[in-house]
C-alpha cells in the first residue's frame, strides 16, 4: 500500500521570506507525524535556500521520525548526511538557478560515481534513493548500481494539461514503476503531487511512497496542517484500497 511522506521545505520557506523564527518546520513534522505519515522529507539544498541545518538536527530528533533527505551528491552535503544518518537519502539533481528541483538524475551517465556513492551511504546504513525521471534506461542504470530504492519524478504527469498528455505521462509513470519493481527495486515517486491528481499514482501497483509537499503547505493555510496531511493521507489510502479490490 502506498504511504505519505511529506516534505515540509515549504514551511522552511515561508519562515525564510521574512528571516522570521516561523513557521517551525520541526513543528510541521511533528504534526505530520502524529497524522501517521510514513516519513518526513527535507531538502537541504546547497544554498539553503529553505530548510537550515538547525531544522535539519530538530527533526532528526523527533521521536519515531523515519526522515528522508533529500540531497546533491555534494562532498558538503554528503558529509552532513553521513554525520545525521537519516534513514534515507534520496540523491536529487540541483542547480541553484531553479525554482525547484528540476528533472530526474543523470545516473546513466556517471554509473561508477553513483556505484560508489550507493556503496557509502550501503556501508553507514542509510537506504539510498534516486530521483530519476520516468526513464528506462535511468531505472537499469539505478539497479546496477545496486542501489535500493528509486524515486519516479511525476513533474511531467503534474504538469501537463490536455487529457492526452496526462494520459501519456501516467503511463510512462507507469512503465517505469513495472520495471523498477521487475529489477528488485523499492517504488517511491513524487514532484507536483496535489489532491487532484495523486489517486493515479498512488493506484500504481508496487508504489510503496510518496513524497509530497508543497500542495500541503498550500492546502495547510486553509485548512490547517494536521487536517491538509490527514486528507492527503486518506486519498491515498483510498486508491491503494480500490487497487487491491480491482485486483
Ligand atoms: N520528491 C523530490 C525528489 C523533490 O525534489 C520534491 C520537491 O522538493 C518532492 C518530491 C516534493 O515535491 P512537491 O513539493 O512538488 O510535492
Amino acid at each position: 500500500m502506498a504511504k505519505l511522506g511529506v516534505n515540509v521545505d515549504h514551511v522552511a520557506t515561508l519562515r525564510q521570506a521574512r528571516r522570521a523564527a516561523y513557521p517551525d518546520p520541526a513543528a510541521a513534522a511533528k504534526m505530520a507525524l502524529e497524522e501517521g505519515v510514513s516519513c518526513i522529507t527535507v531538502h537541504l539544498r546547497e544554498d539553503r535556500r529553505h530548510i537550515q541545518d538547525a531544522d535539519l538536527f530538530a527533526i532528526r530528533k523527533l521521536p519515531g521520525c523515519r526522515l528522508n533527505l533529500e540531497m546533491a551528491a555534494s562532498d558538503e552535503i554528503i558529509a552532513i548526511a553521513l554525520n545525521v544518518r537519516p534513514e534515507q537519502v534520496t540523491i536529487v539533481p540541483e542547480r541553484r538557478q531553479e525554482l525547484t528541483t528540476e528533472g530526474g538524475l543523470d545516473v546513466a551517465a556517471r554509473p561508477e560515481f553513483y556505484r560508489d556513492l550507493t556503496k557509502t551511504f550501503s556501508a553507514a546504513g542509510i537506504t539510498l534513493s534516486f530521483f530519476i525521471d520516468p526513464d528506462q534506461r535511468q531505472i537499469e542504470a539505478c539497479a546496477e548500481t545496486h542501489a535500493v530504492a528509486v524515486e519516479i519524478n511525476t513533474a511531467a504527469y503534474s504538469e501537463a494539461v490536455s487529457d492526452k498528455d496526462t494520459a501519456k505521462t501516467l503511463r510512462d509513470v507507469q512503465r517505469a514503476a513495472y520495471t523498477a519493481r521487475n529489477l528488485g527495486l523499492i517504488l517511491h515517486a513524487g514532484h507536483g503531487l496535489n489532491y487532484r491528481n495523486v489517486t493515479s499514482i498512488a493506484a500504481i501497483e508496487g508504489v510503496e511512497e510518496l513524497n509530497i509537499g508543497h500542495s500541503i503547505v498550500a492546502q495547510s493555510i486553509y485548512v490547517g496542517f494536521p487536517s491538509a496531511v490527514a486528507s492527503m493521507k486518506r486519498l491515498i489510502e483510498a486508491a491503494s484500497q480500490k487497487k487491491r479490490i480491482a485486483g
